[in-house]
């Protein structure tokens, strides 16, 4: 099973940069599954249903989230009724959403899971306890299981790595919005990436135009935020999975695109 992983979508410019490298991704990769995380699809932050639909056209499978979202309150029944779209599994099982879904993909069930650091983010539970319990509620479930680890500080996102070696098929980092270069697979089997970076312009700061975040960083005074647009890049991991649902390799993705 090939596995096609790509990077928080920032805006607009990220939503484009998207449909026009899928099909050679496509071509390249052949993927059986597309996940992309898309929680600063809409504006730069949040998703909302047509932002969704776009990425969704673009030829994801199934679209993970972050701390960004219920950025948009019209999304929230969206996020109930939709079973292809994630939000963390370890935010309060009340909110809007659901944190896992199985995909079919290459004749395999393959159980998607967006999971949230802890570390400056705001969660309910521990990641660790909670993927804990879910892997446990997946068994039988599932031949694959891929998790969005959504979080902020690189222990961490090492840490869930060493956690999951050997049970799942990959642990990749999101959130941070760029590229770690510790693509590997663990010796358990499980492939792992600390960050594989944004989809979206290199030109500004993490998606955010560079004059603005510098004047907010200079002035310490709040500066309304644009999307950047200029040096588009793609960013993901491509993941090959055995039979057996651990990694056989991954190969970081950061291309250039000109929409
Ligand atoms: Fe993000
Ligand atoms: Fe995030």
């Amino acid at each position: 099973m090939r596995l096609l992983f790509i990077g928080d979508v920032v805006g607009r410019p990220g939503r484009e940069v998207l449909a026009a490298a899928m099909p050679d991704l496509r071509a390249e990769r052949m993927p059986d599954l597309v996940v992309v995380n898309g929680e600063n699809a809409a504006g730069g932050v949040g998703v909302t249903e047509e932002t969704a639909d776009e990425i969704f056209s673009a030829g994801a499978d199934v679209i993970t989230l972050g701390n960004h979202t219920y950025r948009h309150r019209e999304v929230y029944p969206y996020l109930d009724s939709e079973q292809r779209i994630l939000r963390p599994m370890n935010f309060p099982a009340s909110n809007p959403g659901h944190g896992h879904t199985i995909a079919e993909a290459a004749g395999m069930r393959v159980a998607v899971i967006n999971l949230s650091g802890q570390m400056h983010l705001q969660v309910e539970r521990s990641p660790f306890p909670a993927i804990d319990e879910l892997l446990e509620s997946l068994t039988g479930a599932a031949d694959a299981i891929v998790v969005d680890f959504h979080a902020e500080l690189t222990s961490e996102k090492v840490a869930m790595g060493w956690h999951l070696d050997g049970r799942v098929a990959a642990v990749l980092g999101t959130h941070t919005h760029v590229p770690t270069a510790d693509g590997r697979v663990l010796p358990g089997g499980t492939a792992h990436i600390t960050d594989v970076g944004m989809t979206g312009s290199r030109a500004g700061v993490i998606g955010v135009r560079r004059e603005q975040a510098l004047e907010a960083l200079r002035t310490q005074m709040p500066v309304r935020f644009d999307t950047a647009d200029q040096d588009l890049w793609l960013m993901g991991a491509a993941v090959e999975v055995g039979d057996d649902g651990l990694a056989r390799g991954i190969d970081q993705i950061l291309v250039p695109v000109s929409p």
